[in-house]
């Protein structure tokens, strides 16, 4: 009966080639091919697909006579606005302390680029404490904890909403309990799945990735607002009463989880959206741009304007177009929720061609060497066009972002060796701001500027555990006038450096 109804329906609806290998699939694979197609909305896949398809071809002409730059008065900046930070960082602090913050971790990503089978917030990057993504974060959520208590006298919780993809689930929650849900309370960490859609031809058929099983991968970051409403999480953030959410992803090693001044600079001006941002300095650098267009907010990615666009400057020298989308955003729950009831189904795919491997007519797989379908996404920043009031918070790169993208090669960007410099390179800094110095194996100062070695920049090794520092605050105490050897870490046993305690690597 199911394969006779999946059957009809799917040459209704132009999709009957998915069966078209079924006699030669063994029961349990015509079982699973079965289950995989009663789960499909043929309908409205191939709604999206249409609609999509339209976008991306009228979207062909520039964007940039109708782009604006983020006003001045929306922004807010660490280095430009320094007098205010304090107070947003207590404001941000007293919202955790109230337990109405939350945060969101976008970690349903395939990963591709990485290479690696298991999820990217399990990679160790390579740090002298072999701390994975997840670990990082997790501990500089409890320590964020900690520090709310003890201002504030009251307990309270930093619930912790992950969002895994059908092929990321079972590793990731497997992977939390054997860390002891690195020590927070497992039942303030909640894990959802993102939907997933299948890879289209451009004729808009299903692609087959082998004779059983239909080619599908998760539906973009953007996926979230759906599964938001889908799986509960919105009446479980209602329960707990959460009023303000921290948005991420997994692959930022410097990623500031519920940043304190971020959330109070976004309360504090009312804010129902916000985005933090980093300098984009170089104009062919490929990053999206925060700014507006016909007077709406919106991400804007590089290919979409032209150089010229791209190359204008202010009166202060620096890019006109110049807030560096890093995917780190601010919701307020009551703009989530209307995203999640109202806006969401508004929201367009966007259309990705790639190289999608697949069985042929004549049930060969085939790897083809350029594109030959396409992907369908929605993004996280998608929502911005309906914010009511929108912010921008700027802060520095070096010290906030440093994605984990590509696997170690010669000249690729954003590795884990790139990921794991950024974050000993903060560490070595915060260790120098809390008046400590490093001695190298000749005895003499270390100069606070690495020097260039083979070519490289090697920053010292210096590692602070999250469960000691979150942000830089509370290292005096710890190595104020005092001299290291590194290896340097600092963690809950202690301050251990190569001469005292030889955590040499
Ligand atoms: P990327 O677009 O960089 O994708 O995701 P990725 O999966 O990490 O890597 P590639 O492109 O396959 O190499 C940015 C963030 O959005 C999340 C990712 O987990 C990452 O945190 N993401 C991406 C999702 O949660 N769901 C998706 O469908 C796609």
């Amino acid at each position: 009966y199911y394969v006779t109804s999946v059957s009809s329906c799917s040459k209704v609806t132009g999709q009957s080639h998915l069966l078209q290998f079924w006699k030669e699939l063994s029961p349990e694979e015509q079982a699973e091919l079965t289950l995989d197609l009663q789960g499909m909305d043929f309908q409205e896949i191939n709604g999206f697909f249409k609609k999509a398809m339209e976008t991306s071809c009228s979207k062909q002409e520039k964007m940039d006579s109708r782009m604006e730059p983020v006003p001045r008065e929306v922004l807010g900046s660490v280095t430009r606005d320094k007098e205010s930070l304090k107070d947003w960082e207590v404001a941000g602090l007293h919202c955790i302390s109230q337990s109405n913050v939350a945060v969101l971790l976008l970690a349903g990503g395939q990963g591709t680029r990485l290479g690696v089978s298991y999820p990217k917030g399990m990679y160790d990057v390579g740090l002298p404490s072999h701390k994975t993504l997840f670990q990082i974060q997790g501990e500089r959520i409890l320590k964020l904890q900690q520090l709310a208590e003890q201002k504030h006298k009251i307990k309270c919780c930093i619930p912790w909403y992950i969002m895994t993809s059908g092929r990321t689930m079972e590793s990731t929650k497997d992977y939390f309990s054997r860390h002891n849900y690195f020590g927070l309370d497992k039942n303030n960490i909640i894990f959802f799945q993102q939907g997933m859609l299948p890879a289209m031809d451009y004729q808009g058929k299903i692609i087959l990735e082998n004779k059983g099983k239909l080619s599908m991968a998760p539906d973009g970051n953007g996926g979230l607002y759906r599964a938001l409403g889908s799986q509960g999480i919105m009446d479980d953030m209602e329960r707990r009463g959460i009023e303000n959410v921290h948005v991420y992803c997994v692959d930022n090693i410097l990623v500031k989880v519920a940043d304190p001044s971020f959330i109070g600079f976004c309360v504090k001006k009312g804010a129902d959206c916000g985005a933090k941002v980093v300098e984009k300095t170089n104009p062919t650098e490929a990053v999206g741009v925060v700014c507006k267009v016909d007077g709406r907010y919106q991400v804007v990615e590089y290919s979409e304007i032209t150089l010229a666009t791209a190359e204008k400057r202010s009166a202060d020298g620096r890019l006109m177009f110049n807030a560096g989308n890093v995917a780190n955003h601010f919701f307020s729950f009551s703009f989530l929720r209307d995203v999640v009831q109202k806006y969401e189904p508004k929201l367009q795919h966007h259309v990705a061609q790639k190289k999608i491997p697949y069985v042929n007519a004549e049930g060969q797989l085939i790897k083809p060497d350029k594109p030959n379908g396409i992907k369908m996404e929605k993004f996280v920043f998608d929502i911005f066009q309906f914010a009511k009031t929108f912010v921008v918070y700027e802060v520095l790169r070096e010290d906030e972002f440093s994605p984990l993208k590509n696997a170690d090669s010669q000249d690729a960007k954003d590795t884990p060796t790139t990921a794991r410099h950024a974050l000993m390179s903060l560490h070595h800094r915060w260790v120098l701001n809390a008046g400590a110095h490093f001695i190298d194996e000749n005895g003499r100062h270390v100069p606070a500027i690495p020097s260039l070695k083979d070519g490289t920049d090697l920053p010292i090794k210096c590692e602070i555990s999250p469960l000691v520092s979150y942000g830089g605050e509370g290292l005096e105490e710890l190595v104020k006038g005092r001299e290291f050897h590194p290896t340097l870490m600092i963690d809950e046993n202690g301050v251990h450096d190569k001469v005292r305690l030889g955590y040499i690597k």
